[in-house]
């Protein structure tokens, strides 16, 4: 079983006759994009005639692994999969329409974004359905090192920016995770009416790994494993609700793991816990050789969410579960505990940066996704196309950029100074005062982790009949994830418990500012700052860009000086840090 990884990378991704006819027609396509649409048929679907999530999932799958070869040009294999919400089912006759497409390659992992939508053919309808984000590991001879992309677009640039802050959250998810369910609550809470016991959910299955499940290089498709483990999760669901119970979400998940043909792969299922409208399913995939068995390898976990939906496509309520006592109470009590971080994760990652609110609650379980929204924000930003220059006054530049109801503003300056020394200095806040008229003092409430940190700042007030202003932020700190990349510092306002709003200070808040560093010459670099204007800070800008004020610029002059004054103790300070 040895079919070659490239010519099946050529022959299954779209030929290259279809890709110059459409040329002329179709938008330029991306070297690594890879279309599939798949016509659901009754082999593809439940008794329902819906569109099996299994299969689903082998599909996407398979286009992300086509796409991951095409840019590393040897075989690659399923790494981990990101959280998956599914918005809608999908019919036997609809259209299902996959894209996969390379975000950004890293040393031997790649992350690819994979786009589902589903289409009725007599109408012309379409619909989302899901979105997915997936690493994939090339395994080439020896030590692999992919090829960096190029990212053209703005959406591209975007997708190439903020996947180095989706890996940092998936490479820390599993500690993340660990933290968190550690604090979670003891009481199980299990009182109510209707209580099934967990045991009657128990699903246990094996499954042989053949030849049609694996990929070119005899190892089971990452997509076959998945459909597998959602089969036994659909019973073990079934047996709890007794109706036919339909996937909303799966958590992130590690392919630890491979299964070659030839393995069989012992799948275990059990209903965790069972809340109002939805229930959390465990499934547990572990593979074994020819009898008699060497050990058991495990090969993945998954947590899976399924509801039950009435006629009118509503959630129905569900009975209450009985856990096994032991490892079930601590299954169960787990489970709740995933269910708020799942809450917070989809609402704080997926949402769109203006759907967030200003400040966001801050607590344990929402840090991770709270700084990965901070960073990912400015990156976005950052990465926008329309920025137009405004203003430019000796070194000092004004670009402002128009878009929706924000008007955001961006100062550039080229500095004498390396791009690490620039990040040390102006990613400690209890410093800007220094530079900034605006400022009065920053103290450090929280240290959250070695790049996190939360800060009350305090603004000069402007007028003595005006209180001064006060903001809790988060700062988030971010080196290069590689060349090209800049040195980052976002910022974003959260809530604290600790600091409401008093009557000492009016509370103000940012939505997203930070700085960006980019090194120019081994001595100069670019330092920028920007800013999503919240109506705060509206006069200040359109005065600025109006030049009925030179704030902006005073203001910027002072921080490269602040700069240049500081950068030989900085310097001392990263030499002695190396040593
Ligand atoms: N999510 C995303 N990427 C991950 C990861 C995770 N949970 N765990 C490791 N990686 C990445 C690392 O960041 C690293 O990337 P880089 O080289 O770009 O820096 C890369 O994987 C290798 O890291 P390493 O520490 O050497 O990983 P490993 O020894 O744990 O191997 C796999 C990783 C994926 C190769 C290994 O776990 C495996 O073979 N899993 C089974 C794959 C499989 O069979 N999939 C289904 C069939 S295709």
């Amino acid at each position: 079983w040895e079919p070659p990884c490239t010519s099946f990378s050529r022959k299954t991704a779209a030929p290259s006759r279809l890709r110059s006819g459409m040329a002329s027609a179709a938008p330029r396509r991306p070297g690594t994009e890879v279309q599939m649409s798949q016509l659901v048929l009754p082999c593809h679907s439940n008794h329902r005639g819906e569109l099996g999530a299994g299969q689903l999932l082998k599909w996407m799958d398979t286009a992300a692994c086509l796409s991951a070869e095409r840019h590393a040009g040897c075989p690659c294999v399923t790494a981990s999969m990101d959280d998956i919400y599914f918005e809608h089912t999908i019919s036997v006759g609809q259209v299902v329409n996959i894209k996969a497409k390379v975000n950004r390659a890293f040393n031997s992992s790649m992350e690819v974004g994979i786009q589902v939508s589903h289409e009725e053919l007599c109408s012309g309808r379409r619909w989302s359905t899901c979105k997915a984000f997936a690493t994939f590991v090339a395994q080439g001879q020896g030590d692999v090192k992919l090829k960096p992309l190029s990212p053209q677009t703005e959406e591209e640039k975007i997708e190439h920016s903020i996947a180095a802050e989706r890996r940092r959250m998936r490479l820390a998810h599993k500690d993340t995770l660990k933290d968190l369910l550690a604090r979670c609550p003891r009481d199980t809470g299990t009182a109510g009416s209707a209580v099934v016991p967990a045991a009657e959910t128990r699903v246990e299955s094996v499954e042989l790994v053949l030849p049609p499940h694996a990929n070119h290089q005899g190892n089971a498709f990452g997509g076959q494993i998945m459909a597998w483990m959602e089969n036994v999760a659909t019973i073990a669901a079934s047996r709890l609700c007794r109706a036919h119970p339909t996937l909303s979400a799966i958590e992130m998940f590690h392919f630890r793991g491979p299964s070659h043909v030839g393995d069989r792969v012992l799948l275990k299922a059990i209903v965790n816990n069972a809340f109002k409208n939805s229930m959390e399913v465990g499934v547990c995939a572990e593979a074994y050789g020819q009898e008699p068995a060497p050990s058991r390898r495990h090969i993945n976990s998954a947590f899976m969410t399924f509801v039950v939906l009435d006629e009118q496509g509503r959630p129905r309520a569900l009975p209450r579960l009985q856990p096994e006592p032991q490892d079930g109470e601590r299954r169960y009590r787990e489970a709740s505990a995933r269910q708020k971080i799942r809450l917070d994760r989809k609402y704080i990652v997926s949402c769109r940066q203006s759907e967030v609110p200003l400040s966001v609650p801050w607590d344990q379980s929402n840090k991770v996704y709270l700084s990965y929204n901070n960073v990912s924000a400015l990156k976005t930003l950052v990465a926008k196309a329309n920025w137009v220059l405004a203003r430019e006054q000796e070194k000092v530049r004004m670009y402002t950029l128009e878009e929706d109801q924000f008007l955001s503003f961006r100062m550039e300056i080229t500095v004498r100074i390396t791009a690490a020394q620039a990040f040390s200095l102006l990613s400690d806040p209890r410093r800007r005062h220094e530079w900034d008229g605006h400022y009065a003092t920053a103290e450090l409430v929280q240290q959250v982790d070695e790049d996190d940190a939360i800060y009350h700042v305090v603004s000069r007030t402007p007028s003595p009949e005006n209180k001064p202003q006060d903001f809790v932020i988060l700062a988030s700190r971010r080196k290069p994830c590689d060349k090209g990349d800049p040195y980052v510092v976002a910022f974003r306002s959260v809530t604290l418990p600790t600091h409401p709003p008093t009557n000492t200070f009016t509370r103000s808040e940012t939505l997203c500012s930070g700085f960006c560093i980019w090194p120019e010459t081994e001595e100069t670099s670019k330092v920028a700052y920007y800013n999503q204007a919240t109506p705060a800070y509206l006069n200040y800008v359109t005065t600025n860009i109006a030049g009925l004020s030179s704030n902006f610029y005073a203001t910027f002059v002072a921080c490269e000086k602040f700069l240049l004054k500081n950068k030989d103790e900085d310097e001392l300070i990263l030499r002695l840090r190396d040593l």
